[in-house]
């Protein structure tokens, strides 16, 4: 059963390559995305351990000269998505998006690294990488925490990964629609339009790259310029995370004044995250940076904050409020608590499963010592695959796969999940 699932995975890692980058998935997402790369890397690496070094590699070479690494590179036009390139414009010589995503390579890599650490190609494919993944750790501290509160912001939703959250809600409703140049969305064409944000949100989304794109795209200037500016737990827990592996790596590659940024940068982190806990629901919530206050919303967010890798006592907590959230969802983790308003099943990141997200809070919660709550969400993960197959993501109560099919990062996942079952990494 096992092997199947795996060959079965391969094969749709195989369907989406792209020579030296992979697409999410044929049709809706025709492109190479940020942490879609990362995490697919992780797959790879099980059986093409070459191949996995590649797609994080093709990453960086689109890297700006500032640090950012973009969260969608154009390697050829396809119309089939929106927005693309001429939306964008930033110039770039192959094109790119100009904001980017969580910031996931730095865990990869160091997984890599450990994983073909006895060939010495590999060490210096990861000293190659170091510096980058660092300037780009460097970038968002610079450029996302001007304050130097130790956590960062994102300024448009798409940055969070979690693209279409209730937690993004009230913060997109203050972005004007005026202005906006008249576009025909594509999403809805290769997918369920239930499953998709609203006309009204995509005019929100489209506003604000056009907002950046008038300020020529100086990534120092656009955290103060954007009406959208928010410090999500989830996407700072990566960060935190990816601090923490590179400085490990920087350690092993002898690079200690890197190693000891990382570490700071990863232990401010770890301080500040502190900050965004809500004992009320038992779990982290986002700030909003342009008022100041928190946003009372239910979502995974706050839960994939533990890929930190926390206290035990939060996340003891986290896993306790995993296992209130299996009382009421038949699949684990929603991407939003089925109580709370604003759930939706099916519609994207406001109920559905990502199987990216159950592997990340699930390997923080084994880290901090919650085995048994990172097991059933391990084996609610497999379930699904096993009944609703590749999907993009699955409803919580039923297991109805959703979105697009054949995707690559689920099928990274499987692969991910059941090696490491094998051999722990
Ligand atoms: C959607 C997801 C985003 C992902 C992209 C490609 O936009 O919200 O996280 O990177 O699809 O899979």
């Amino acid at each position: 059963m096992h092997d199947t699932l795996i060959a079965e995975a391969r094969a749709i890692l195989r369907r989406n390559d792209r020579g030296a980058y992979t697409v999410p998935t044929h049709g809706l997402y025709p492109f190479q995305w940020n942490w879609d790369s990362a995490l697919t890397a992780l797959g790879f690496s099980h059986f093409d351990i070459d191949r996995a070094w590649t797609e994080i590699e093709t990453l960086f070479a689109h890297q700006w000269p500032d640090g950012m690494v973009p969260h969608i590179i154009f390697h050829q036009p396809d119309d089939g998505y929106f927005p693309g390139p001429e939306v964008w414009d930033t110039g770039r010589p192959v094109p790119t998006s100009g904001i980017t995503q969580p910031p996931v390579a730095g865990f990869a890599v160091r997984r890599l690294f450990e994983r073909s650490r006895s060939d010495p190609a590999a060490r210096e494919r990861a000293r190659r990488l170091l510096p980058r993944i660092h300037a780009w750790h460097e970038w968002f501290h610079r450029t996302r925490d001007p304050q130097g509160t130790g956590l960062v912001a994102i300024i448009h939703p798409w940055e969070s990964g979690r693209d279409n959250s209730v937690d993004w809600d009230a913060a997109l409703e203050r972005v004007p629609t005026e202005g906006v140049a008249a576009f025909r969305r594509r999403d809805t064409i290769h997918a369920d339009p239930a499953h998709r944000p609203t006309d009204e949100q995509y005019r929100r989304y489209i506003w604000l790259v056009q907002h950046f794109r008038n300020l020529n795209w100086d990534t120092a200037r656009l955290h103060e310029a954007s009406p959208f500016r928010i410090v999500d737990p989830g996407f700072n827990g990566i960060l935190i995370r990816s601090c923490s592996d590179l400085a490990e790596l920087a350690d092993e590659l002898g690079q200690s004044e890197i190693a000891a940024q990382s570490r700071a940068f990863a232990e401010r982190g770890r301080v500040a995250l502190e900050t965004l806990w809500d004992d009320d629901l038992g779990q982290y919530l986002c700030l909003d940076r342009a008022t100041g206050g928190h946003v009372k919303s239910a979502s995974v967010g706050g839960l994939l904050a533990a890929f930190a890798i926390l206290p035990r006592r939060r996340a003891g907590a986290i896993a306790e409020r995993v296992h209130r959230l299996a009382a009421r969802a038949r699949f684990v983790v929603p991407s939003h608590d089925p109580d709370a308003p604003g759930f939706d099943a099916r519609r994207y990141w406001r109920g559905p499963v990502w199987l990216i997200v159950n592997y990340m809070i699930a390997d923080g919660l084994v880290r901090s010592g919650e085995d048994a709550c990172a097991r059933s969400i391990l084996d609610d993960s497999l379930s699904l695959i096993a009944t609703g197959g590749f999907a993009e993501y699955y409803d919580p109560m039923t297991g109805a796969p959703c979105g697009g099919g054949h995707f690559t990062w689920t099928a990274a996942m499987v692969i991910e999940m059941l090696s490491n079952q094998r051999t722990p990494a």
